[in-house]
């Protein structure tokens, strides 16, 4: 029996979504599997304040628009790269890793590259001797860039025999906020469409490991090139448009004060510890970060805001709210039709 660990961050939900329907297929396969939320892991605002990365919409953030306030000079992904060490508060996962035969590394795509923190979390990794065979997954809205590349590279300076890679786009969810109304059983049915063709590529998937272990040739074509042909001129277009939207768009960390019902849900959330009060009990962040949209999206009571186009704008529910509308639509849907 395959012993598989999934190790994940996900900024608002999604990746840990993907991480469970993945989870799912693998129990279905009898493999002993387990998942971890990186947040769970290990305590991430320490990790990420010993040495931010920056990538290249973070840089220009800095330079751009300065809090005012640095405690943590960022590093830029080569240099942070070039200076990767074992963190000594990871060291023991060389020795809890070492029984599994099979580990993935799940993140949502940020600027076509893993989430800063998980790249943070990589970087800290010991360089594991056993040669355990690594994945990577992501979740992102249909331009990953060189993810998967990247992962590769990395896993494989630690250690790990990289193996492939598994990715769905879902929903728009990083673009919610620039919306006026968010229509969450429109958007439910979609997930729910996705979510088929998610159990099918992790099918394939799974099929493709399962012949790396047991000997039984499968072959898998993980890409598409007639797809990727196709997709070129839209990745561009995404591309140029978030980086346009990062740029001008979405920086910056506004509140409305009237709003704000001083509940510390934001500050609690922040992955990477950023979020203080002030003296008042307001929330506030002297510092950039991953732009990950959680303090966003999970605020009861939608006070803060990134720029003016997200004032008062919609907000990203989570995936179960959404599947929990298409089901509840489904079931008055049924309800009718038996009356
Ligand atoms: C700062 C930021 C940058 C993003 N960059 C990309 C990108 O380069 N390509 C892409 O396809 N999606 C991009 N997205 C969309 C996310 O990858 C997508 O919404 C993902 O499913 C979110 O997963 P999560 O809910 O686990 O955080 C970006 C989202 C954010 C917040
Ligand atoms: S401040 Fe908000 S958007 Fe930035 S990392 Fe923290 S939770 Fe994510
Ligand atoms: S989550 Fe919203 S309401 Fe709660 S403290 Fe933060 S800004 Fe205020």
């Amino acid at each position: 029996m395959l012993k598989v660990l999934m190790v994940y961050f996900s900024g608002t939900g999604v990746t840990r979504y993907f991480a469970s329907l993945i989870q799912d297929e693998m129990d279905k396969r009898g493999y002993s599997c387990d998942s971890i939320n990186l947040e769970e892991l290990v305590d991430l605002p320490t990790l990420w304040q010993k040495g931010p990365v920056a990538l290249h919409y973070t840089i220009r953030a800095e330079v751009k628009r300065p809090l005012g306030k640095y405690p943590w000079p960022y590093l830029d992904l080569n240099t942070a790269r070039q200076a990767a060490n074992e963190n000594p508060l990871l060291s023991s996962l060389k020795k809890d890793w070492g029984d599994y035969d099979l580990i993935g590394f799940g993140s949502p795509v940020y600027s076509f590259r893993p989430a800063p923190v998980m790249i943070r979390f990589l970087l800290d990794l010991p360089v594991f001797d056993k040669k355990i065979r690594a994945f990577s997954f992501a979740t992102h809205d249909g331009a990953q860039g060189d993810y998967e590349a990247f992962m590769n590279d990395l896993l494989s300076s630690k250690g790990f025999r990289y193996v492939g890679h598994l990715d769905q786009s879902f929903i728009y969810s990083a673009t919610a906020i620039m919306r006026s109304s968010f229509d969450h059983l429109k958007t439910g049915r979609l997930l729910v469409k996705k979510s088929f063709q998610a159990r099918k590529n992790i099918f394939l998937f799974l099929e493709f490991i399962h012949s790396l272990f047991y000997g039984i040739p499968y072959w898998y074509k993980g890409t598409n090139w007639l797809e990727k042909m196709v997709g070129i001129p839209y990745r561009l277009m995404y591309s140029y448009g978030v980086d346009f939207m990062l740029n001008h768009l979405l920086f910056g960390f506004g509140i409305h004060k009237d709003e704000c019902i001083q509940c510390m849900t934001c500050v609690q959330q922040c992955p990477q510890g950023l979020i203080e009060h002030d003296d008042d009990g307001y929330p506030v962040r002297y510092y950039h970060c991953m732009y990950c949209l959680r303090c966003l999206n999970w605020c009861p009571t939608n006070a803060l805001y990134f720029s003016n186009l997200t004032k008062g704008k919609a907000r990203f529910p989570g995936p179960e709210v959404l599947l929990d509308a298409a089901m509840q639509d489904s079931i008055d849907e049924r309800l009718k039709s038996d009356r």
